[in-house]
């Protein structure tokens, strides 16, 4: 029996087989654990499983002697310092795959709301503003027949590619994944940036992709342009977005993830025009959760057992 620190509870029945083979504590509280408290409460883990909003930093995992296995609950590992880990033969798992669909979903979600204005159209209902059907009224982006631009095409961003299928859209894409890109056209950031009616994110978040949508890249995009994010909050500067917002450098974005998460109310960010933030539900449905939090526990009960993880992303050394 080892010792797990679990630092959330989870939907589905999954900590349930976790629990009947080693000795587990899960954090309680809605808020994950401050960093102390989950440094603290790691101090004697042989196993972690960790949330997205988990810091597994290097002075974490040095606080962490018996630390074995990290399973991450989510697809997403930039939570988790991968080489202190791996300098330290704790083996990192993800949960890839159960969440593509879900995740894909939501980013069309997005850039339809986003392209069709409906957040703003519901709020006028809302507030007793419809008056009459109107010629000119919430005029929109047409879905059908634009150029989606995918930066990253992994799973999700393939995902992505065949919902845009449905609309006719011609997909562009910059930075690749394993496996065919089907009708997708690679192309240069550059040219996908000046190309796309849609500028939909799906790269992981690392040091070549930190800010990666700056200010220049923001005034690369057409006025009219859309610009989604589902991966992670950083990949974009949030300061230049909120210039590009106000300005009309580009007309739109969708965000399931900011910088940081949650943001606060008074961000300046909120104030923008023709923003939407989502907060971070892109793998929100029952059934990605629950598979999300089995794959965390098979990771973490095959580490535990000397077996390699069933998605290890870190490689002991
Ligand atoms: C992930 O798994 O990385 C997602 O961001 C969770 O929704």
């Amino acid at each position: 029996m080892a010792r797990c620190f679990v630092t959330r509870q989870l939907p589905g029945p999954a900590l349930d087989r976790l629990r009947a083979a080693h000795e587990v504590e899960v954090w309680p509280e809605r808020l994950p654990p401050p960093y102390e408290e989950l440094s603290a409460r790691a101090a004697n883990a042989e196993g972690l499983l960790a949330l997205l909003t988990d810091r597994v930093d290097a002075a974490l995992i040095e606080h962490c002697p018996h630390l074995r296995a990290v399973a991450n609950y989510a697809v997403g590992y930039d939570n988790i310092d991968l080489d202190a880990a791996t300098a330290r033969g704790i083996v990192v798992g993800n949960t890839p795959d159960v969440l593509t669909e879900a995740t894909a979903d939501l980013t069309f979600a997005l850039l339809l709301a986003a392209a069709r204005k409906l957040p703003q159209a519901i709020a006028s209902v809302d507030a007793g503003e419809w008056l009459t059907w109107e010629p000119g009224g919430f005029l929109g982006q047409a879905v059908q027949g634009a150029t989606l631009g995918l930066v990253g095409l992994g799973r999700i961003g393939r995902a992505v590619a065949r919902r845009a299928g449905g609309f006719d859209m011609s997909v562009l894409y910059f930075g690749g994944g394993p496996g065919e890109p089907g009708a997708a056209s690679a192309v240069s950031v550059e040219e996908l940036l000046e190309r796309s009616d849609f500028v939909s994110l799906h790269c992981p978040l690392t040091a070549t992709t930190h800010h990666l949508i700056d200010a220049a890249a923001l005034a690369r995009m057409r006025p009219g342009a859309i610009l989604i994010n589902t991966a992670r909050g950083p990949i974009v500067d949030h300061d230049a977005l909120r210039e590009a917002l106000a300005a009309g450098t580009i007309a739109g974005a969708a965000l399931d993830v900011t910088e940081p998460e949650p943001l606060p109310p008074d961000h300046p960010l909120l104030g923008a025009p023709n923003l939407i933030v989502a907060p971070h539900i892109g793998s929100a449905t029952r059934v990605a959760r629950e598979r999300m939090a089995e794959l965390a526990v098979e990771n973490l009960l095959a580490a535990l057992a000397g077996r390699p993880m069933p998605h290890q992303v870190g490689v002991p050394g």
